[in-house]
């Protein structure tokens, strides 16, 4: 039985890969959040693993608030950089595997087909590069890792794009999305089962895992309003530059899932979990 623990477990995906192991007789699992312990504490966070002796490690902490990495990069840099160097550190001294979760945002959105997991990075901006640390990181520390990138999160409970449209309508409020940011929209619990099936594997190296096919800023939000019944409602198109924030992300930043399709770990299309989350919603 794999004995889990699992990092950033209060978060979207950590939230719902504890949920679903506790269901797997093949897990065991227990949580961490930064209310208990803070990963950028080195010598607290190797007393934890430790003391807890698991057999695999899923890390999901992180600082993702992208417009507040760009004001603090050095925060940034602690969390998502160093802050996986030291779980990976523990990890390797314990010689446990460590699943580390980064982003698309590692390319810089130049290319126009989408990226493979061998594809060079090139971050972009604050939150971009201090994930890239992370991954280099743990790379370095301990090589039986699994570098799960990922994409535009959507889970039940909390902020997330979905409600944030559907929110919007509700309250009258004029919609303007952007064309030009295309990545793939990716259901926490299509990615927390992904990520399972994955550990159990023992086949290290870069993943990634998102639902399947790709969309505008604009063609989601679309998407979502035609199918919770708001068709009649317009959005304004714009492009990024006319959506100024702190961070840049890049423009094209789709991802391929080519290593998780060799071992036979694929994602629905995007659209039939945004339906699959809208129905448990009961907004479909
Ligand atoms: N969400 C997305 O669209 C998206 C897209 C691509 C990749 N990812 C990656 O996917 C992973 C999971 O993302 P998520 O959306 O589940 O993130 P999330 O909901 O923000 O969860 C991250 C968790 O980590 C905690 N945390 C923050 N700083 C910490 C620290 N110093 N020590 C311990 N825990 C800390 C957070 O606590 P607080 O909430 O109290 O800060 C939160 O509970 C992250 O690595 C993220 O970079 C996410």
């Amino acid at each position: 039985m794999t004995q889990l623990l699992v990092i950033g477990a209060k978060g979207k995906l950590g939230s719902r890969i504890m949920m679903n192991c506790a269901e797997n007789p093949d897990f065991s699992v227990i949580g961490v959040d930064v209310d208990e312990l803070d990963i950028t504490d080195f010598s607290a966070t190797r007393a934890y693993i430790h003391q807890h002796s698991p057999t695999a490690i899923i890390n999901c902490a992180a600082w993702t608030d992208v417009d507040g990495c760009a004001r603090d990069p050095q925060t940034a840099l602690r969390v998502n950089g160093y802050g996986a160097g030291n779980i990976a550190i523990a990890c390797a001294e314990m010689g446990i595997p460590m699943v580390h979760i980064s982003t698309n945002e590692v390319f810089d959105g130049t290319s126009t087909t989408p990226y493979n997991e061998y594809d060079p990075t090139r971050p972009i901006n604050p939150y971009a590069y201090s994930k890239w640390v992370g991954e280099q990181m743990v790379m370095r520390h301990h090589p039986r890792h699994y570098i799960v990138r990922t994409a535009w999160l959507f889970a039940h409970g909390g902020k997330n794009f979905i409600h944030s449209i559907i929110n919007a309508v509700k309250a009258n409020k004029p919609l303007r999305v952007v064309t030009d940011e295309v990545a793939n929209p990716t259901y926490n619990d299509d990615l927390a089962q992904a990520v399972i099936k994955l550990v159990a594997t023992g086949r290290y190296g870069i993943y990634h895992l998102v639902n399947s096919g790709s969309a505008s800023r604009y063609a989601f939000a679309r998407y979502v309003l035609d199918r919770a019944g708001y068709a009649d409602v317009s959005i304004t198109p714009i492009i990024s530059r006319e959506w100024t924030r702190p961070s840049t992300p890049p423009t094209y930043a789709s991802l391929n899932n080519n290593n998780g399709a060799f071992l036979g770990i694929t994602l629905r299309h995007w659209q039939d979990a945004v339906d699959a989350f809208l129905t448990t919603e009961g907004l479909l």
